[in-house]
This record gives C-alpha cells, sequence and structure tokens, in this order.
C-alpha cells in the first residue's frame, strides 16, 4: 500500500496507476477506520484497480463547541486496517495543506444542509461539501463510495456531485451495525458500557417504525409517533430530532408516497449519535 501526505504526491502516484490502465475507487475518512469504512475499501476494490482512502480530520465541518480536538486518531492503527481491507494508496494531509494560509472559497449545497442534522450544526455540511470537493479534485476517482449511515452527507454530497459536473459516480453503501443493532460510528468509543446498552434503543425504535411501515403505515406522525414511543422511555436519551422526510429532497413529509428518509439524531451524554432507516414504498418494506 502506498502513502501520500502532499497532494503533489498523491496525484502522482495516482496518475501512474491510471497510466497503468486501473480505475479508481475513492473512500473518503477522518480516520478512526471500522467496519464500516472497511465495506467501503472493500467494495472500492473488489470494482477497481486502485483504490483510495482519505484520512482527513476535517476542523472545517467541526462547530466551535464540538468534538475537533478529542476526535479519535490513531493513523498507524487505521494503515493497518485500511492495508487489510485492500486500499491501494492513503492520501492523509495535514491541516495546511488543504487549508493553506489565505484559504476561503466554499461550496455549499443550500437547503439541503439547513434541516436535520444542519439546523443543530451550522456550518457542518459546508465544511464537509468543501473538503470533499477538494478531495474529489486532487483524487479524480472514478467512483465515490459513501456510507449511508450518514444519509444526508450521502444525499447532500450526491447533490453537490450532479449540481457541480463532477463527473464521478457515487455508491452509497449499506449502514454497518453491531450485533446489538448499533450502526458502526467512529464516535461510538466515546459510550460507556450503559450508554452503549442505550444506543441500542436508537435501532429499536427505527425498526419499530420500519415494521409498522411494513405494516402498510403511511402516515408520517404516526411512524414518528411509534418511533419516538421506545426513545421516550429512556432518560439517558436526549433526542435531537426524528423525522420523516424525502429521501432526495429532504422536503418534509406528511405521507410517504416515495423513499422516505426516517432519521434522527441523540444525545447520550456528551456522545451525539445519528442513525436512519430507508423506508420505500416501491418494495414496502425498510432498508436498514
Ligand atoms: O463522513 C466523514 O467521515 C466525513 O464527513 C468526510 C466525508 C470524510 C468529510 O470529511
Amino acid at each position: 500500500m502506498e502513502f501520500a501526505e502532499s497532494k503533489s504526491e498523491a496525484r502522482r502516484l495516482i496518475a501512474r496507476a491510471r497510466a497503468d490502465g486501473k480505475t479508481v475507487g475513492f473512500v473518503p475518512t477522518m480516520g478512526a477506520l471500522h467496519r464500516g469504512h472497511t465495506s467501503l475499501i472493500e467494495a472500492s476494490s473488489s470494482e477497481h484497480g486502485y483504490t483510495v482512502v482519505s484520512i482527513f480530520v476535517n476542523p472545517t465541518q467541526f462547530g466551535p463547541n464540538e468534538d475537533l480536538d478529542r476526535y479519535p486518531r490513531d493513523l498507524k492503527r487505521d494503515l493497518e486496517t485500511a492495508e487489510g481491507a485492500g486500499a491501494s494508496l492513503v492520501f492523509a494531509p495535514s491541516v495546511e495543506e488543504m487549508y493553506p494560509a489565505g484559504f476561503t472559497t466554499f461550496v455549499e449545497v443550500s437547503a439541503l444542509g439547513d434541516v436535520l442534522c444542519g439546523a443543530s450544526r451550522p456550518g457542518h455540511f459546508r465544511g464537509v461539501t468543501t473538503v470533499v470537493a477538494k478531495l474529489l479534485n486532487i483524487v479524480r476517482p472514478d467512483v465515490l463510495y459513501l456510507g449511508r449511515k450518514d444519509a444526508q452527507q450521502a444525499i447532500i454530497l450526491s447533490r453537490m456531485v450532479r449540481d457541480l459536473d463532477l463527473g464521478v459516480k457515487v455508491r452509497v453503501m449499506p449502514t454497518v451495525r453491531g450485533p446489538d443493532g448499533v450502526a458502526l460510528s467512529s464516535r461510538n468509543g466515546y459510550l460507556s458500557a450503559e450508554q452503549r446498552a442505550c444506543a441500542s434503543r436508537l435501532f429499536e425504535s427505527l425498526s419499530k417504525a420500519g415494521h409498522l411501515f411494513e405494516a402498510g403505515e403511511r402516515d408520517v406522525s404516526r411512524l414518528v409517533s411509534a418511533a419516538r414511543a421506545v426513545l421516550d422511555g429512556e432518560r439517558e436519551i436526549a433526542v435531537e430530532y426524528l423525522e420523516v422526510r424525502d429521501a432526495e429532497s429532504l422536503s418534509e413529509l406528511s405521507r410517504v408516497e416515495d423513499r422516505a428518509l426516517l432519521a434522527l439524531a441523540v444525545r447520550i451524554g456528551d456522545t451525539r449519535l445519528i442513525d436512519n432507516i430507508i423506508l420505500d414504498p416501491g418494495t414496502g418494506s425498510f432498508e436498514a
């Protein structure tokens, strides 16, 4: 596996792989790699001769009171994990490499970034779209791999790629969960054993609404109430939002007629967790 810290070295290595006739898959990450990430790396390496994984804890997507400083960082372990999953190149730039002095240009996908997580994390998605636009310009992959756990991020990045004609395919891969249903996340490491037990209620809550949907319920307020009832009994869980929205436009819905996103964000102690399922009236079932 190759390694680059500078944009020029990453570009050189990727150009060489292209010259060898390889197609390029790209998995952007902030490190602390887990099975959610490795599922993306494995998917990419099964489809491309060259898989690039970026590891960059992007400061522009963290708010002033968020966990930028305590975000887990362990490059040595991440390099082993990425290599084990089939990465060809890890690109791990410094903050100065990505945001040199005088940096002042941002990419914003308006409206989609103001709801759900964007409502409580102002500027978060502007940071995500800016860094991913930069990474796509450096890597120029054929396919960008994203996880469905961050559903709003995937919707916004797909829209950015479409609106800016970036010419990359976006593949959104299923959420990977632990045996207790908890969606894998780099932030799960912040949870105590009791908090982790509480976190399993999130997927229980989404599944409750999902099963109701499978039984034919299409009324959004009834689906939301069913999911909320599971969380309302938990004193440790503070719900930030629990909403059903259109899975592409993120517009509010009163009934599920097209693919819809049932998404939630909660706080358990100091830790903010998100999760979601897709409600698909086409199949009559939900995707976890
Ligand atoms: O999902 C993440 O880890 C980040 O938001 C991303 C896409 C790597 C951008 O920093």
